[in-house]
Order: structure tokens, then C-alpha cells, then sequence
């Protein structure tokens, strides 16, 4: 009897002291202004600042679809993304791009020359974020990438590259020549994974897809997390959406604090949450491989069809030439 009840106790201990799903570290979700959310946080106390902020392009959560509020709403910002921040703190900004009749501008440009002017900004890197799904442009190639600008606050900041290898193409790879020659030359932990990501974006088929119009994926913000922030840091958002990056806090166990001027998002971001804290894996693990088609499925096989209308087309290009 007693050691029934002292093996029920112990059980009883580690449900306690170890819950199997619930964030270890608090997260904090709000509906308010970003300008007023940054400007009460208490100053120098985020570890990272990841986010995603309205492109001014019309989408539904969208007031205004013009560059100047676009412009003066990040230099206003800025001043106070940089308050917020811990000395070797960093900020990533998630951005894309604004097409108006045709013509692109690249949003973190203008970003860029707003952030650099901030004295304490470095820019760390210009990375690209690169994804296979999206609209498809007859004029103009298809856009499939947006960019994340990655800024420390001073020169001084940490950078956990072992958090964040993959395995690389050619492990075998040894030294050809020098004295290691022969020895194997890569890092055991795998490689550095660049300043390009290949990540899937959040379509309607996407396991994380909530009805937000413009969610990142988690996975993208995970591998900032783990380079940027060390165990038990603190993360801020603050243009939420759907709670993205409230998610990949919580999988990878630091505090957060975020907010969306919508309700509704506000509310979609606390239901992810819950369905963390109640165990579901509702997101797209971080080292799952891109999906390659097998060579024999229906949809990877060439209709004939389309078959039909290439060779014709090539015939008609040999016979030009031809005439030509
Ligand atoms: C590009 S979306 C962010 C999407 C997010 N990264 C995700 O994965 O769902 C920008 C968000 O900013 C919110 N927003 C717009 N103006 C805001 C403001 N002044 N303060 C706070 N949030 C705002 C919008 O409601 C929208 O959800």
C-alpha cells in the first residue's frame, strides 16, 4: 500500500515539475496598438523581436495602402524597437513586397533605410526566405521569396550556429589537400544553413493554416529563436496575426509578449496556444524535408497533352530557324 501511494506521489511530482506540453515560460498576448505596446514594455528587456508588419497592400487588416504611412509608421518604430531591445539583443523583420500596377518595391529597402539610421542598428543578414507556392505572373517572373532583415542592437550579441545546423549535402567530404588532407572536413553538427531558407509558406493546405491571410510559417521563426535567444529569453511580436510566432516561442520555450490591433487575430492566437499547451502538434516540424514529388506519381508525370503542345512548339521553332 505504501509503495502505491509513494509511486502515485513521485508520478504526481513529475506531472508537476515537468509538464509534458505546456510552455515552460509565460506567453503574453494582447489586443493593442503596437506603437503603445512597445512604448510600456519596460526598457532593454527583449531578447529578440521577431515580426511581420502590414505591407500597405489592401489586405483586410489593412487601413492604408499608401508607402508614405507605410514609411512614417516604421520611423516611428524604430526608436522604439530599439528601446525595447537588450544591448546584443536582435531584431528580425519579416517583410515582402509591394506590387501596385505592376510595379515591385522591395519593402525591406525602405526598411533598411529607416533601421540603418538608428546608431546602435547593425544589420546582420539579408536573408532570403524562398518558397515553391504563390500567385503566378504572366508579366513578370513569379514572386517566390520575401526577406527577413536581421539587426543586432551593438556589435556585442550571440549567435548560437550549433542551435541551428543542417545536415549538409556531403558529409564524406574530405580534405583534398594541406596538412589535413584526407581528414573529413565538414562540421559534425552539419552545416551552416546560409542566408537562404527554403520553407513552405502557409497555404490552404498548410497543417498551421488559421484564417489569417498573411501568417509566416513557425518553422521560420523557430530557427531565429534558436540562434537568437537563449533558453528562457524573452521574444516580442508585435503585429501578431494569427500567433506564429507565439507558437514557435512556446515550442521552443522562451516567454513572449505579443499583440494585434484585431481582436479576432488576438483571439485565434490564444486558441494555438491552447492547442500547444493541450499537446497538439498543429505545426510543420522544423527539419521535415521538402516534399519531392516520386517520378511515378499521377501529377509528376508530363500529360500528353502538354507533351503534344511542346513538341509542336519545338517544331515550330526548328522550322523558323530554318527559314530564317
Ligand atoms: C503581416 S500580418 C502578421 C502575420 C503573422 N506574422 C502571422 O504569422 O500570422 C500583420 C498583422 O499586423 C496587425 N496590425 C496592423 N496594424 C497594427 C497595429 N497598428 N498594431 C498592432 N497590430 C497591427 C494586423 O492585424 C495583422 O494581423
Amino acid at each position: 500500500m505504501r509503495t502505491k501511494l509513494r509511486s502515485l506521489l513521485k508520478q504526481q511530482d513529475i506531472r508537476k515539475s515537468s509538464p509534458k506540453n505546456i510552455p515552460a515560460t509565460s506567453i503574453q498576448i494582447n489586443k493593442q496598438d503596437a506603437l503603445k505596446f512597445l512604448s510600456e514594455i519596460a526598457a532593454s528587456s527583449a531578447d529578440l523581436i521577431v515580426s511581420s508588419p502590414p505591407y500597405c497592400i489592401g489586405k483586410v487588416y489593412e487601413t492604408s495602402v499608401s508607402r508614405s504611412d507605410f514609411i512614417d509608421m516604421h520611423e516611428r518604430l524604430a526608436p522604439l524597437l530599439v528601446r525595447a531591445l537588450k544591448r546584443g539583443g536582435s531584431l528580425c523583420w519579416q517583410i515582402g513586397h509591394h506590387v501596385s500596377n505592376g510595379a515591385v518595391t522591395p519593402l525591406d529597402a525602405l526598411v533598411y533605410a529607416i533601421f540603418s539610421r538608428q546608431p546602435e542598428l547593425v544589420l546582420r543578414n539579408r536573408i532570403i526566405w524562398t518558397f515553391a507556392h504563390g500567385i503566378h505572373a504572366s508579366k513578370r517572373f513569379s514572386g517566390r521569396h520575401e526577406t527577413v532583415l536581421w539587426f543586432t542592437k551593438g556589435d556585442e550579441y550571440s549567435f548560437n550556429l550549433d542551435a541551428v545546423r543542417v545536415p549538409q549535402k556531403y558529409p564524406g567530404k574530405r580534405h583534398y589537400k594541406g596538412p589535413r588532407k584526407g581528414k573529413l572536413s565538414g562540421n559534425p553538427l552539419g552545416k551552416n544553413p546560409s542566408d537562404v531558407w527554403d520553407i513552405p509558406n502557409v497555404k490552404a493546405n498548410h497543417v498551421e493554416k488559421v484564417d489569417h491571410p498573411c501568417q509566416f510559417p513557425v518553422a521560420l521563426v523557430q530557427r531565429l529563436i534558436r540562434a537568437l535567444a537563449p533558453k528562457n529569453g524573452l521574444v516580442l511580436d508585435p503585429f501578431l496575426g494569427s500567433g506564429s510566432s507565439a507558437v514557435a516561442a512556446a515550442i521552443e520555450r522562451r516567454s513572449f509578449s505579443g499583440c494585434d490591433i484585431h481582436g479576432a487575430y488576438v483571439k485565434m492566437a490564444k486558441g494555438r496556444i491552447a492547442k500547444i499547451e493541450q499537446g497538439a502538434k498543429h505545426y510543420r516540424p522544423i527539419d521535415q524535408p521538402i516534399h519531392v514529388p516520386s517520378a511515378t506519381d499521377a501529377v509528376a508525370r508530363l500529360p500528353t497533352k502538354f507533351q503534344r503542345k511542346r513538341e509542336g512548339l519545338h517544331d515550330k521553332a526548328i522550322r523558323s530557324k530554318r527559314q530564317s
